[in-house]
């Protein structure tokens, strides 16, 4: 059962060598990545997209643009988790909210409101806007990510250190509508975890009170 959330969140550490013998079956991983869409996102586009590279095939792949720091997690992960933000996410939005008036969960005025009022923000959207909204949609899934693979028993080290140029076409992605946030590696730890744990600053630096 799920942990009580704070003691999944500090038992939460990087962990960069796995037991390289622990695997996830893809209906756990689908599970995982099940609860982390329960994440909020902007006007709900969930403009998130999530490859799970889980074969040694696909882990060569990655070896072809992650740094080398980082291949000893892609080595030894049960899986690492490629998390891409959706440009064109606003496409099937229209989609969204048609089965949730199928589903009765609203009206038809509040479906028409709704897309009234968002659909034109996103089709005249600049490219920076949706870009960062893809970007922090996709981040918001990736750390409840993090946090759920705690709560099954898997530890995780979210990855930024790669050509993220080379992100999207190496996974047959098209760049110009996916946008690279960060990778997960995610297995079980080859050592105990260990007491010493990265320092945060002080609260103080970074709360004002208004
Ligand atoms: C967006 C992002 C990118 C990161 N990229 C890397 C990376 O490329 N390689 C790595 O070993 N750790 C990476 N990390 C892990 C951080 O170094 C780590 O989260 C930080 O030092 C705090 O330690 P903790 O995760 O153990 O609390 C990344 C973390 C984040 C959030």
């Amino acid at each position: 059962m799920p942990q009580e959330i704070e003691t999944v969140m500090t038992k939460r550490q990087s962990i960069r060598e796995f037991d390289p013998k622990v695997k996830i079956s893809r209906d756990e991983m689908t599970a995982m990545l099940k609860m982390a869409i329960t994440a909020p996102s902007a006007c709900n586009l969930q403009a998130w997209k999530f490859i799970v590279v889980d074969t040694p095939a696909g882990k060569e792949k990655l070896r072809h643009y992650f740094m080398p720091f980082n291949f000893p997690q892609v080595d030894t992960s049960a899986a690492v988790v490629l998390f891409f933000g959706n440009k064109l996410a606003y496409k099937k939005y229209r989609k969204l909210w048609q089965g949730m008036y199928k589903a009765k969960k609203v009206t038809k005025e509040a479906m028409e409101a709704a897309l009234n009022t968002f659909m034109p923000l996103y089709e005249h959207a600049s490219e920076a806007m949706l870009k960062t909204d893809a970007t922090i949609d996709t981040s918001l899934a990736a750390m409840q990510f993090m946090l759920i693979a705690q709560a099954h028993g898997y530890d995780t080290n979210a990855i930024a250190g790669y050509d993220a140029s080379k992100a999207a076409e190496s996974v047959g992605l098209d760049p110009e509508q996916f946008v690279p946030v960060m990778a997960v590696a995610i297995g079980k730890s080859a050592k105990a975890p260990v007491a010493m744990r990265t320092s945060r600053y002080d609260i103080g630096e970074s709360v004002d009170y208004q």
